[in-house]
């Protein structure tokens, strides 16, 4: 077969084998009794999560009270991690549980991408293999936090923890007796020993089908390591080996009969599987404490998510007539960081993105309030006059650079010279769940016409050019803003209202065409601050009526509901809700179109994503990219934040221009979970609702009945695209292929018979070169599906932790769909050894009286390196010990830079620990203590392992350089 046929057909291969999940099961048990890779990682990122929040309110003298174990629900880490939460504020979770989603999703993927791949999990005793896996992932997981890629980080991090994990369950590791993660999986200068060869046999047949004692009993005394052989195509293995088992795995099936995995309670050695599970939670929790020690813990916990408040996120036009707006821009968004600075709401990041013509960018993203501020400050307009922008390409980048479901705000007063991207943006907006809102000045005013003397072509803000700003702002829940320059700092109290902590998006509706008509919505008990927004023509007006019946029409701007302002085709309701629980009205009276958005504050939310089933094996499910098909089944993953007790009664797709809905039925998952499955959903553009019930009636904020809405539209498609890259990671310099395959369907079912053309478009948000057909075409007797390949290549200079969002559009007369690809660009990392450390000195010992220890201090001089072929000393931080650390760096012997660390502390803190990073991430760690001085002095200092579960690394792990040094006066 030529290359490029053996892709495809790896392809055809790996799509038609997704169902055969040989892992912990990746998302759901449905035998209501096996822990999923799904569990384990959201424990463990709950439990780490915990404990570095333990450890830094240890460090400000404040107290922490929760109980750190696997029931950890994501409310009480967040609560008992904010600073100042108390029970009664208010409360989002929705960031931190959508970043764990988006770690297990990606985790998930693994069975899907790599179904095939032996060294992902652990198969065929390619330890050295699984090992490398890890240790790639965990560097690129490093260099993305370096860049503050944190979005790109998490999806690394969450396919390391698959393989990480699968080893527990794969292995012998738990038969062996041991209780303890074997950490050399992640600390690569560590040899791996005590590995069965491969002429050592390892298992023997299964008796009847019971393989509780299959594993030989040799192999078990020499303490060897070996880990079963899995092949869905062949039952060939080395002599005596064990196999995964299970009735994919042709390899159980020759002698010795059976298998060892522990992937669910009826697996071969499902007696064991929850305790593989447990030691996988804890295996990723010392991953994670890795990674923690390597990054800091600040941006640990950005990591993980673990922020309240969301992005301040502006794309804006530099052309010369912008200037008003840019002044207006820096205006709000200074108030913004001024005003919430240092509380729970100052925004985990801000991003700043221009835009003109020929240039778009740089993308300037930072969590210091200072550097956005100085950016935006530098920003001045210029040039332009009266050619349309890059608009969408300036947006494309915000989109992949903001973390999903963040707000965006577009300011321009221009066409958008780059339209082609539409669809792409539209592909960006359905998979991040972002949403875009637009402050439009001057439509159809002709400011830029005014200043144009050079008599060329007016080029204004047409209805035709801000249609393309409504449907992207339409398909991403927010709303094209059209006011004239005068108005707009009227207009960017929305900005303002985004900016709260905790907002919920309750109704959303746009008619267009418009067409008068009556919408109604529940208002909940847990609303703060309900707001409504209503765009569309002067002409239109409305009435608000309230539960009990209270009414207030447009033409009263203030009245028993609330106040309303208007400002260009913008109207914001600030509402009294004032006991009025229940259903609300609101009729909307207008012929052209218009949008109305209903909002509040409230802990009760929801996140969702699309998932799709595997056929075969066990029936999990994993993350589903790009659009549903039109006619097929569409299950959603649905999470309620806000509340243990709350209950979903109903999540409806409507069909934003139509009278079509379809109802999911529901299937609770536990921990607020529910597997949504929609029957037959048609073709269409649908707007995803929720409805529930809080059964606590004792809390203060009950919601009792309430409905919340997701802001991204869902559509469907009748195409099929489906894309899967062998590797996530791309080296600086290399180019990757990627392989899709395009067909379309009915019913949600590909249509073999079919024939035809698809335009193809591959884009990528960092401009790299990419080569794509233009074209594919549907042959007869082909199986109705057509083949292609991408390449994308990362350029030599591209720095290690880059991401790169690659969007694949399939597209015929009648639809179009989509797959959107993230690659990291990472570098190979060679310096795979930690740090040493080495103690030259110690004065002083500390008096043996507690009550003395005030008026002595005690000091530690160590010696760090990072040896000949290391990347150098990055940070020496302290871990443990209220000292103080001072650090200079001389030339050792061979020109390698040592860096000498110099620690003092008070007598009454006789401990320190300190973690040394190099350039790569690899995490050294130096011990040392003060005794008393009548007793023997001790001191020793290890470069020991990352120890997090608090068991003892065996001495033939690590390295452990002690100095004991006795002092004279006994
Ligand atoms: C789950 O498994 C445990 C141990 O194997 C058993 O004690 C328990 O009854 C099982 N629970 C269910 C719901 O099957
Ligand atoms: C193991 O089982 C297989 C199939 O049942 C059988 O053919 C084989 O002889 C058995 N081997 C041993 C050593 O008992
Ligand atoms: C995991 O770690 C916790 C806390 O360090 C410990 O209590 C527990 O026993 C460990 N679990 C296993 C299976 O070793």
């Amino acid at each position: 077969m030529a290359a490029r046929q053996t892709v495809m057909f790896l392809v055809a291969v790996l799509l038609s084998l997704s169902g055969l999940i040989h892992s912990f099961q990746p998302l759901f048990s449905f035998d209501g009794n096996s822990t999923t890779h799904r569990d384990i990682t959201r424990r463990a990122v709950l439990r780490k999560t915990a404990e570095v929040c333990r450890d830094i309110a240890a460090s400000e003298g404040r107290d922490f009270s929760l109980t750190i174990d696997d029931s950890l629900s994501t409310e009480q880490v967040q609560r008992a991690c904010s600073s100042t939460g108390t029970s009664t504020s208010l409360l989002s979770t929705v960031v931190f549980q959508t970043s764990i989603a988006n770690m297990y999703f990606s985790n998930a993927k693994v069975d899907v991408v790599f179904a095939l791949s032996e060294e992902h999990h652990f198969d065929d005793e390619t330890f050295q293999g699984g090992r490398d896996v890890i240790t790639a992932g965990v560097s690129g997981v490093k260099a993305s936090v370096k860049l503050e890629n944190f979005v790109a980080g998490r999806w690394t991090l969450g396919r390391v923890c698959h393989t990480l994990q699968d080893f527990y369950s794969h292995s012998n590791w738990v038969e062996l007796g041991n209780t303890a993660p074997f950490s050399t999986l992640i600390q690569p200068d560590q040899p791996l020993e005590n590995l069965a060869g491969l002429n050592t046999p390892t298992c023997r047949n299964c008796t009847g089908g019971n393989c509780e004692n299959n594993l030989l009993p040799d192999l078990l005394q020499q303490g060897l390591l070996t880990s079963g052989y899995f092949n869905v195509f062949s039952s060939e293995k080395p002599a005596g080996k064990c196999s995964h088992g299970g009735s994919f795995d042709q390899t159980s099936r020759q002698d010795p009969v059976g298998g060892i995995s522990k992937d669910d309670v009826g697996s071969s050695h499902g007696s064991l599987h929850h305790k593989a599970a447990d030691l996988a939670v804890n295996a990723t929790m010392e991953l994670l404490e890795d990674i923690r020690l390597a990054v800091g813990d600040k941006n640990f916990l950005r990591l993980v998510g673990l922020s309240q408040s969301s992005v301040l996120c502006f794309v804006i036009d530099t052309t010369g007539s912008m200037s008003d707006d840019i002044a207006e821009a820096k205006r709000v968004s200074f108030s913004i960081i001024d005003s919430l600075r240092g509380t729970q709401q100052e925004p985990s990041a801000y991003i700043l993105v221009p835009f003109n013509d020929p240039e778009f960018g740089p993308v300037t993203m930072t969590t210091n309030a200072d550097v956005f501020k100085d950016s935006i400050n530098k920003l001045t307009a210029s040039g332009g006059g009266d050619i349309p922008e890059l608009c969408l390409s300036g947006l494309q980048l915000a989109l992949t650079a903001a973390p999903p479901s963040s707000e965006i705000f577009v300011f321009t007063d221009a066409p958008a010279k780059d339209a082609y991207l539409k669809s792409t943006i539209t592909a960006i907006i359905e998979s991040t769940k972002s949403v875009v809102t637009f402050m439009l000045t001057d439509v159809l005013a002709s400011r830029r016409r005014r200043r144009n003397p050079q008599g060329l072509a007016p080029r204004t803000l047409s209805q035709t050019d801000t249609q393309l700003y409504r449907d992207l702002a339409r398909a991403s829940g927010g709303q094209a803003i059209e006011v004239t320059k005068s108005e707009l700092t009227l207009a960017t109290s929305v900005i303002e209202d985004s900016s709260a902590s905790a907002v919920v998006t309750v109704f959303q509706q746009v008619r267009n065409p418009g067409t008068p008509d009556n919408f109604t919505f529940t208002v909940d008990g847990s609303l703060r601050n309900l707001t409504a927004y209503i765009t569309g023509a002067s002409s239109l007006t409305f009435t608000l009526t309230s539960s009990t019946g209270v009414s207030q029409s447009s033409s009263q701007s203030s009245g028993p509901l609330g106040t309303f302002t208007t400002v260009g085709n913008l109207r914001r309701l600030s509402l009294n809700i004032d006991n009025q629980t229940g259903s609300w009205e609101i009729s909307v009276n207008s012929n052209n179109p218009y949008s109305v958005k209903v909002t509040g504050q409230s802990s009760v939310n929801f996140i969702y994503n699309l998932v799709e089933a595997h056929e075969g094996a066990h029936g999990d499910f994993s993350l589903k990219e790009g659009r549903p098909l039109s006619g097929g089944n569409t299950s959603l993953l649905v999470s309620v934040t806000g509340s243990d007790k709350v209950k979903l009664t109903g999540v409806t797709l409507f069909d934003s221009s139509g009278p079509t809905e379809v109802n999911g039925s529901l299937q609770a998952l536990g921990s607020g979970n529910f597997l949504v499955t929609f029957k037959e959903v048609p073709a269409g553009d649908f707007v995803l609702r929720i409805r529930g019930e809080d059964s606590s009636s004792t809390s203060r904020s009950n919601p009792g009945s309430f409905q919340r809405q997701a802001s991204t539209q869902i559509k469907t498609s009748s195409i099929s695209v489906i894309s899967q890259a062998n590797n996530t990671n791309i080296e600086p310099g290399s180019t990757i292929s990627v392989p899709f395959t395009v067909a379309t369907t009915t019913n949600g079912v590909v249509n073999d018979s079919a024939t035809g053309v698809f335009t193809v478009r591959a884009n990528n948000d960092r401009s790299y070169t990419s080569t794509s057909p233009n074209t594919v075409t549907i042959v007869a007797d082909s199986g109705g599906k057509a083949n292609g390949t991408v390449t994308l290549t990362a350029p030599p200079s591209a720095a290690s932790g880059t991401d790169v969002t690659l969007t694949i559009e399939a597209e015929n007369a009648a639809d179009i769909n989509y797959a959107v690809l993230r690659f990291s660009v990472v570098a190979k990392v060679t310096d795979i050894t930690r740090p040493v450390c080495q103690v030259v000195s110690l004065s002083t010992s500390c008096p043996s009286s507690a009550s003395l220890c005030a008026s002595s201090q005690w000091k530690f001089i160590a010696n760090l390196t990072d040896g000949i072929n290391g990347t150098g000393i990055d940070s020496v931080t302290v871990r443990q010990g209220n000292g103080t650390l001072n650090t200079s760096t001389l030339a050792g012997e061979g020109g390698v830079n040592v860096t000498v660390a110099t620690y003092s502390a008070s007598c009454c803190s006789q401990n320190v620990e300190l973690a040394t990073v190099d350039k790569v991430g690899n995490v050294g760690k130096c011990v040392g203590q003060a005794r008393d001085s009548t007793t023997a002095a001790l001191t020793t200092a290890t470069t020991a392992a990352v120890n997090t579960a608090g068991h003892t690394v065996s001495l033939s792990h690590c390295l452990w350089i002690s100095v004991v040094v006795s002092l004279l006066w006994k």
